[in-house]
């Protein structure tokens, strides 16, 4: 169920200058979450930065009532976001919009870019939990870019892509090798970038596999209000924030 609720910064963890992990917790219970749900977070003291911004939810635990969120610092909200004292108060509304679908005992291929890997932990634990096999593709113009590929790595075989070949195979993430061996997977999951999903969705369509995309449109309200978030569907036009921000890749008229 949909919640308001305010947190406490507990920690940063700072993977370069721009990109982070922040620690929230609190001393109610946290809401179930679905791999694929989403929390708008309201940027504390800061006028400037009236609407709240769409994170994706990293991980929550439970025993603790901490959740995480990875966020890139793009822009006023997401920078300061980053800058808040350890124990201010945060408050957030969650868990917002659709899930990936958990595949049972199948063989799933994860492929993510920029902040586009954030849904993909809570996904590979569900997944494993349901002993679905799970590849990732990670792809970043550097090595600098690629993140998190420890903890993928706790859920299955990491495979990486660089534009300048600083890491794993260079190329776009499309441009993986993986692409061109037998594809026996049941579902490619993707979020990143409207391109790479695009170029995603477009492989999985030719080899006949189904395919999840996350669309990252942006937000205002996230609870299907303001209609600022619509993407075409063959259905017409739907809001990410509500009927997504997961579709197949089928229905998206892109
Ligand atoms: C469902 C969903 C989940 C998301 N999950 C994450 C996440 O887990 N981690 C994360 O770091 N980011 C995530 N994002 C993107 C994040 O919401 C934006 O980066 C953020 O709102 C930008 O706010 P800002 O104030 O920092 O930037 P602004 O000052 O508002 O904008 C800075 C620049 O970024 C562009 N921008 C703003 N929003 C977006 C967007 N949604 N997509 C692409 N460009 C944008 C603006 O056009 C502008 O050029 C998600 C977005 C959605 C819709
Ligand atoms: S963000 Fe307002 S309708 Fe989706």
């Amino acid at each position: 169920m949909k919640r308001i609720q305010d947190f406490n910064v507990i920690s940063y963890t700072w993977l370069n200058d721009d990109n982070y992990i922040i620690t929230l917790g609190s001393e109610t219970d946290i809401e179930c979450v679905e791999p694929g749900n989403f929390a708008e977070i309201k940027v504390p003291n800061s006028p400037d930065v009236f609407l709240r911004r769409p994170i994706s939810i990293l991980d929550v635990d439970h025993q603790n009532n901490t959740i995480k969120f990875y966020i890139k610092a793009i822009g006023k909200g997401t920078r300061q976001l980053g800058n808040l004292d350890i124990n201010s108060s945060l408050n957030i509304v969650y868990p917002l919009g659709n899930s990936f679908s958990v595949i049972k005992k199948k063989r799933a291929l994860i492929v993510g870019g920029g902040s586009g890997i954030a849904p993909f932990i809570l996904l590979a634990s569900k997944l494993k939990d349901e002993n679905t096999e799970v590849t990732f593709l990670i792809g970043g113009r550097t090595s600098g870019d690629v993140f998190l590929t420890d903890e993928f790595g706790r859920y299955g075989e990491v495979l990486v892509t660089t534009e300048d070949g600083s890491l794993g195979e260079k190329g776009m993430v499309t441009q993986h090798s993986v692409f061109s061996r037998t594809m026996d997977f049941d579902l490619i999951y993707t979020c990143g970038p409207d391109p790479m999903m695009k170029a995603v969705a477009n492989i999985a369509s030719e080899k006949g596999i189904d395919c999840e995309a996350s669309l990252e449109n942006m937000m205002a309200c996230g609870i299907g209000a303001c209609l600022c978030c619509v993407t075409p569907t063959i259905r017409g036009n739907e809001c990410v924030c509500t009927e997504g921000p997961v579709f197949n890749s089928k229905d998206l008229v892109w």
